[in-house]
């Protein structure tokens, strides 16, 4: 049972501190008291260090498409650790897995490899930046773009701080960032059109750029309305600046993807998580004419671009391998799971007579304790209750053996099945019976 103060993880997490602040490097993954240290995984199914057993429904914060030890994925990547696990030199599996990309998304014309989704998004603002001339970027309240000052602001914001909803208020995510970060992100509510119209056109003219999720992951995978998307499509262009879609988690919603599905093409697109296979990886992809402030061939580039592990070929082959086994029928067939576990998930909280739902999209959801309709970050905004119950569900799943991120959210990878599924569903309505939630 967790939390067992005697088991390996809690001796782990003791070591861990004596050594990390707070026995951690990668917030993410906390939790309290301590978090479950991993020992292996294979498929679905996650083995921690004392053995215990569990079905994966995190995989790595969505990264692992195809779950672990994806067979493909490990061939490939074996192969190339024999061939070198990095060169100061580019090599053909960049170029192919650039090549991929582009087929599932022509309009993805140029391609910049980065080690991390955050680096990515890092990389597309300083594009935008110098392709605009401007500073100031918008972003969509609670939103998470990455750890990068910039599209920080508001990630945090809570009732006691966030102002009024039609104009929220630029709260630092970070202690020490400095107020001019806060000067040059402008924030905006989420699938408000009208309101986000006002505070748009007021800075139009010194925006660089406006990025936004189409499926907004931590403030409550909420899908964007379609609406609202083609809004910040219209406006941007209007006023020439560059749209950027941060589809480092929802690119799964589909081969090209979930901009595909909105029928909207984004100037810039960030991609990470799964497009690595399992690897460190990030990716900026967009038009070629903005993408050119990296290009050095004419002489010093106006966004000089390097890192020693950027495209690494470990990464480059796992991802590829990863894209050529998730094609419309793997993307279809978790789509529709996803929607049958939303719906599921619906029902068992109707039948127990409990306030809550699922939100998401495609093959990622997350459980509120909340019927209101959720539209934007402070819709979902869980009260204390509301929290308290998602922290006890989420230990209440974790001892009988599905593994769901601390807020309760999850993504289906390819290789779980109906069982699984059932599996996780019947401890869901078992776990609700048994927490106290809110009235
Ligand atoms: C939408 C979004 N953007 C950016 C990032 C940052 O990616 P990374 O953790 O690879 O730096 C994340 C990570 O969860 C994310 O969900």
């Amino acid at each position: 049972m967790y939390p067992d103060p005697n088991s390996r993880s809690a001796r782990l997490f003791e070591r861990a501190c004596a050594v990390m602040p707070g026995g951690n490097t990668r917030l993410a993954v906390y939790q309290d008291p301590f978090p479950i240290f991993v020992a292996h995984a294979s498929g679905c199914r996650v083995t921690d260090v004392d053995g215990v057993e569990r079905l994966d429904f995190i995989n790595n914060q969505s990264a692992l498409v195809h779950g672990h030890c994806f067979q493909p994925v490990m061939a490939a990547a074996a192969a190339q650790l024999q061939r070198g696990t990095c060169f100061s030199g580019p090599t053909d599996a960049e170029v192919e897995l650039a090549e991929a990309l582009q087929a599932r998304a022509p309009w993805f014309e140029r391609m910049r490899f980065t080690n991390s989704g955050t680096e990515a998004v890092m990389l597309a603002v300083k594009a935008a930046r110098a392709h605009t001339g401007r500073y100031k970027i918008a972003k969509c309240e609670g939103a998470y773009h990455g750890s990068y000052d910039f599209v920080e602001a508001s990630r945090g914001s809570t009732p006691a701080n966030w102002g009024d909803a039609r104009v929220p208020a630029r709260v630092p995510y970070s202690k020490g960032t400095p107020p001019a970060v806060g000067e040059l992100t402008v924030v905006m509510p989420f699938n408000d059109i009208e309101a986000a119209a006002a505070i748009l056109e007021a800075e139009a003219g010194e925006l660089a750029a406006v990025i936004v999720e189409p499926v907004a992951n931590r403030p409550g995978m909420i899908p964007a309305d379609p609406e609202f998307l083609a809004f910040l499509r219209a406006f941007t262009s209007r006023v020439g600046i560059p749209l950027i879609f941060d589809e480092i988690i929802s690119f799964r919603l589909g081969v090209a993807g979930a901009q595909a599905g909105y029928g909207i093409v984004p100037d810039m697109t960030t991609l990470g998580k799964l497009i690595g296979g399992g690897f460190p990886v990030g990716a900026v992809a967009g038009r070629a004419d903005i993408m050119s402030v990296f290009d050095q061939r004419k002489g010093s580039p106006a966004v000089p671009h390097t890192g020693t592990f950027n495209a690494n070929p470990v990464s480059m082959v796992a991802g590829l391998e990863t894209l050529k086994a998730f094609g419309g029928q793997e993307v279809g067939r978790i789509n529709q799971t996803g929607a049958r576990v939303r719906e599921a998930i619906d029902g068992i909280f109707a039948r127990a007579g409990i306030e809550g739902q699922a939100s998401g999209a495609g093959s990622l959801f997350r459980i509120h304790f909340t019927g209101r309709p959720l539209t934007d970050y402070r819709s979902a905004y869980p009260t204390p209750a509301a929290q308290a119950a998602v922290t006890a569900l989420h230990k209440a799943l974790l001892n009988r053996g599905i593994m769901v991120s601390a807020n309760c959210s999850g993504n289906l990878s390819t290789v779980v099945g109906d069982a699984e599924i059932d599996r996780m569903l019947d401890a869901v309505a078992r776990s609700l019976a048994e927490i106290r939630v809110p009235a």
